[in-house]
């Protein structure tokens, strides 16, 4: 029986001429496998190339803006104009399948070390370590360094343009720096950019500002400009509901085409106040004008979910897949052609060549997401010890990969 999910309908922004295939988003996936400058690689392209297909949009993994905002080896650069063409080949691989193509940019703060930055101390909104485990402390960045970092989102905004994307989104989630601007945990400063809610805001709403003149200037087709938000900190001092939502009507205010929150569970309630029952998305729809665009991350894996968020979300919600569509890249097509017993849940250590995941990729799910992410041991993998199975793999060469060939893989038991 074919089943019309709401979920595959088109959906045309308001504020700009541009229409989405369906309300499937791919969630930003740091894929750690961009070369050692942050020029894009084939693993990449490859990665992106095997999801392009499905998902009305693919939301690229952050890219920074500048070179005290690189929060990892591997990730993806929009710092320098040197960086264009290989975003541009980024942008058309995306664009080859059909989604549209939102480059992410951020700046990681003090979510980096003095490793990766090549001997620089990292930055923050005040000299003061993330409060959970061991830490670098950072260093306040100055006055004229903030003005400096908001320019530096507007260039990499205006790189993303001239690399054709359909879009940037800003990074003020995951407790990167503009985060840490926000919450009362990380910025202590008593100028300017603190000492109050409203003050806390202001960097988040000068880079808003400054992105969207640079859009209104530059961009020759219609361009998205979109901000992700963590609604919550789980620490005190830090980020509650009642700040954040505040902050997101400052936003939309602003010429910011759409939100997106970055949640655990897209059906939670508020993790700080545990008697309060009412969702974190029923919060954002109240404050929100009506049908507001709003993108929901956070454990959405079957058809079902994504069409109750809708349900629950209105119009105009959209749901990001994240860990679902690293292990189906098919999932929009298995539900289109109402294949969907061939969704793949679960993920095979045999299966990463075949699914275009980089090594960096591979390891860091093996590792850090171990927990959040189903992986079968139908091969020689043993959890307990992973480095026995990684002796006995075979580095290859990035080749492309034909999406075909992942059509025709059988659903686990
Ligand atoms: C390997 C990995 C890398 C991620 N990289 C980013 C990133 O670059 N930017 C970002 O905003 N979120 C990132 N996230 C968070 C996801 O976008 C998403 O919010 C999270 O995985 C929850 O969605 P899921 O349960 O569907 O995976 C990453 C998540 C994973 C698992």
């Amino acid at each position: 029986m074919q089943i019309n999910y709401d979920f595959l309908d088109k959906y045309t922004f308001k504020s700009k001429d541009i229409t989405l295939a369906n309300h499937v988003i791919m969630a930003p996936t740091t894929l750690k496998a961009s070369l050692s400058d942050g020029s894009v690689s084939d693993n990449e392209l490859n990665y992106y190339r095997l999801r392009a297909q499905g998902p009305a949009m693919i939301i690229t993994e952050a890219a920074y803006v500048n070179d005290l905002g690189r929060g990892w080896e591997g990730g993806i650069s929009a710092a320098d104009d040197d960086k264009i063409p290989g975003l541009r080949r980024l942008a058309r691989t995306i664009q080859s399948g059909g989604a549209k193509a939102i480059l992410q940019i951020f700046a990681a703060g003090r979510q980096t070390t003095t490793t990766i930055l090549r001997g620089q101390q990292p930055v923050s909104a005040s000299s003061q370590a993330y409060p959970h485990g061991d830490h670098e402390m950072p260093r306040a960045l100055t006055h004229s360094e903030i003005s400096q970092t908001i320019s530096d989102f507007a260039q990499a905004t205006k790189r993303a343009i001239l690399a054709g994307f359909d879009g940037v989104e800003l990074h003020g989630a995951n407790l990167y720096l503009m985060q840490q601007f926000f919450s009362s945990d990380s910025n202590r400063r008593d100028d300017i950019w603190g000492g109050t809610a409203e003050k806390r805001q202001r960097f988040g709403l000068a880079i808003t500002a400054k992105v969207a003149q640079t859009i209104e200037k530059y961009a020759d087709k219609p361009f998205l400009l979109g901000y992700r938000q963590s609604p919550e900190e789980p620490m005190t001092p830090g980020i509650t509901l009642d700040q954040s939502l505040t902050f997101a009507e400052k936003l939309t205010a602003l010429s910011v085409d759409y939100l997106h929150l970055s949640l655990n569970n897209a059906f939670q309630t508020p993790f700080r106040d545990k008697t309060d029952t009412k969702k974190v998305i029923d919060y954002y729809r109240a404050i929100l004008p009506p049908d507001y665009p709003l993108i929901i991350a956070g454990l959405l894996k079957k058809p079902e979910q994504v069409e109750a968020l809708l349900d629950v979300g209105g119009e105009g919600t959209f749901a990001a897949l994240g860990r679902e569509l690293i292990v189906e890249p098919n999932w929009v097509a298995k539900v289109k052609n109402n294949d969907e017993t061939a969704i793949r849940y679960a993920l095979s250590p045999s299966d990463f060549e075949l699914l275009a995941v980089p090594k960096t990729l591979e390891n860091w799910l093996l590792t850090r997401f171990r927990n959040g992410l189903p992986i079968t041991t139908d091969s020689e993998f043993n959890p307990k010890q992973p480095w026995q199975y990684y002796k006995h793999v075979m580095i290859k060469a990035a080749k492309p990969i034909d999406p075909t060939q992942l059509m025709t893989l059988k659903k686990r038991p």
